[in-house]
């Protein structure tokens, strides 16, 4: 049996408090700062084990993790899978198109339906924003959030920090966060699930974020949330250190939101020529699956000394690791770990 971790000899963490307290990991909204930082502690353990030949190890033996997805995903789903076999689990795919969601069962039942087969954990991406929170409240085993409508997806800010955690310590720059640094997330903030977890996390770990979109893909009183909010992409990418490019979120888009998209990477795609405003050397970041050539250039989106995108497909794998793992604690009697 391990002890609850009190990790506030380092000065990190707060004294006396549990490291990670929730059974559920629905968004970055509902971690502290120091939460965050825990779990990107916790990753980094993995990330040597996943460069291995042998990548394996028994800690999440005889558990059984359930993927329910359903919307589309290449990364998240195979990420999950990957980290959850890595850990030694059972690893089931749900995957909505192929079960009896298209015969009429509604999320609840569905959720109940996979309950009542005792997982040790479920992860849920779904179109619906609340869908994760939704099922959570239904089941007896912890849930973690792949993607929920335009809502949240944690997993994603969290392996954004890790890849650029790790970019700014192989450059010799390495600090506990990103206080100092400016990053431009730009593209479809409105539908963007990925822009509103990040800008969460980011700000958490002290960076400065700047949103950048066509007013249409803006939404409206983001502001509220502390963002740097612009319209002209140049005029945000003046300084920064990172970029974070968001592709048009398309099946979420009712109507027309951009006049063309040759018209939109004319304002809005990051081009060679563009990132010259940046920062000397800054980062580029784009959390998939892209559209080269409408928001990013592949010249870009490929660049050596730059681009860290696969290096955050990567990440993905050690943060869906360490998730899973402190979240299977309590299932596995390591005590102190749930509230
Ligand atoms: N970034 C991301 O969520 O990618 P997938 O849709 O491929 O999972």
């Amino acid at each position: 049996m391990t002890s609850p971790k009190d990790l506030s000899q380092n000065g990190r963490y707060p004294a006396g408090r549990l490291a990670f307290p929730h059974r559920d990991l629905t968004g970055i909204g509902q971690l502290e700062r120091h939460e965050i930082l825990f779990l990107l502690d916790e990753a980094e353990q993995w990330i040597d084990l996943n460069r291995q030949s042998h990548k394996h190890n028994d800690a999440l033996a005889g558990l059984t993790i359930i993927n329910a997805f359903f919307e589309n995903s290449t990364r998240t789903l195979l990420s999950f899978e990957i980290a959850g076999k890595r850990l030694g689990a059972d690893v089931v795919n749900m995957h909505a198109a192929q079960s009896s969601v298209k015969k009429g069962e509604t999320l609840i039942d569905t959720a109940t339906t996979l309950n009542a087969m005792r997982p040790d954990a479920i992860v849920i991406r779904h179109g619906s924003s609340g869908a994760t929170q939704l099922i959570a409240s239904k089941v007896d085993c912890p849930v973690l959030n792949a993607g929920d409508g335009s809502h949240e997806h944690p997993t994603q800010a969290l392996l954004d920090a890790l890849a650029l955690r790790q970019a700014l310590d192989a450059r010799g720059e390495a600090s506990e966060d990103f206080t100092g640094h400016t990053i431009v997330i730009c593209g479809d903030i409105l539908h963007s699930r990925v822009a509103r977890s990040n800008l969460l996390c980011l700000q958490a770990l002290g960076a400065t974020v700047r949103l950048c979109a066509p007013p249409a893909l803006m939404p409206a009183g983001i502001e509220a949330m502390g963002a740097e909010v612009f319209n002209d992409f140049d005029a945000a990418l003046d300084g920064a250190d990172v970029v974070m490019m968001l592709r048009l979120q398309t099946e979420r888009m009712s109507g027309q939101f951009i006049p063309s998209e040759r018209e939109y990477h004319h304002l809005y795609g990051l081009t060679k020529k563009r990132l010259q405003a940046c920062a000397p050397d800054a980062l580029v970041m784009h959390p998939g699956p892209m559209n080269r050539g409408v928001e990013i250039d592949s010249e870009v989106a490929d660049l050596i000394d730059q681009s860290i995108i696969t290096r955050q497909v990567e990440m993905g794998v050690a943060i869906r690791m360490a998730c899973l793992d402190v979240l299977t604690r309590s299932a596995r009697g390591l005590e102190g770990w749930t509230a």
